[in-house]
């Protein structure tokens, strides 16, 4: 087993899902929900995961799949090799404009990131890195950031926290909101974490988010060198919860010091 096999299966895996995704549109989609009557799911999320898993295991069936609608194994720790999927990644976008969403698929080898891979299915853009090998969109190199400057910065993130809510101080968010030039929302945790790291963003947010949605954009976005963390600075975990924050390395700091308050 070589890491080229590994990444050139992945890839192959995603290039297929993708095409199974454009054609499910085609069909019956039936939508439930999970938590709350906001959190949708489809069949589509399901039978992607379960076709990533049954394929995965047959190939590999020492490693092991944590996946987002829970057809893989349950991940406490990182030993191993460890794919984290989210087969379909902006659901609301998937239901609502059959555009604005991604397969995220990342791959770590005893808890160290090896391959990320975002793949924006309608537009078919697939973002992807090996670790310290650079990244790429589509086989092109993504280039280094270039420094970026908060008065000229995008920044992603969701309008619910900067109106009163329970996870931060709120008055900070409206302050960053009126400092930065423009502000985005676009629905997929994933694709915000690879619009930064090809500059479309400089900054994205989220209060709480699974190692899926990010474990494959982190890996692209390090690798040009786009910071990632907690909202607190602190370094993610990959296995559980957590807010999260990522940055052009000139506004990174400066914006969880100056604007960000967590309760
Ligand atoms: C969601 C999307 C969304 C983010 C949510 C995630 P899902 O993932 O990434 O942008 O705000 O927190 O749960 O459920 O569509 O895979
Ligand atoms: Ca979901
Ligand atoms: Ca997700
Ligand atoms: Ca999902």
């Amino acid at each position: 087993m070589t890491t080229d096999t590994i990444q050139s299966f992945a890839r192959m895996l995603i290039i297929e899902a993708g095409s199974k995704i454009r054609a499910s549109l085609d069909g019956d989609i039936w939508i439930s929900s999970k938590s709350n009557v906001n959190d949708l799911v489809t069949n589509i999320d399901q039978d992607i995961e379960k076709f990533f898993i049954q394929r995965i295991k047959e190939s590999y069936p020492t490693h092991r799949v944590m996946g987002e609608e829970g057809f893989g194994d349950s991940v406490e720790s990182l030993e191993g090799v460890v794919w984290i999927l989210d087969p379909i990644d902006g659901t609301m976008n998937f239901i609502h404009q059959k555009r604005n969403f991604a397969i995220s698929l990342g791959i770590y080898m005893d808890g160290k990131p090896a391959f990320g891979f975002v793949f924006d299915v309608m537009l078919e853009e697939l973002y992807e890195a090996e670790k310290g090998q650079g990244a790429y969109l589509n086989g092109k190199p993504i280039p280094p950031l270039e420094e970026a400057h908060l008065s000229e910065a995008l920044v992603g993130m969701n309008a619910s926290w900067s109106i009163p809510n329970k996870r931060i101080e709120h008055d900070g968010m409206i302050q960053l909101v009126r400092d930065v030039r423009g502000i985005r929302s676009y629905g997929s945790a994933a694709l915000e974490t690879v619009y930064v790291a090809t500059g479309r963003l400089d900054a994205y947010m989220s209060m709480r988010l699974n190692p899926w949605d990010i474990a494959g954009g982190r890996i692209i976005a390090e690798e040009v060198g786009a910071v990632v963390t907690n909202l607190r600075g602190n370094e993610l975990t990959m296995v559980d919860k957590d807010t999260f924050f990522i940055a052009n390395k000139s506004i990174h700091r400066q914006i969880i010091e100056k604007y960000i308050r967590l309760k």
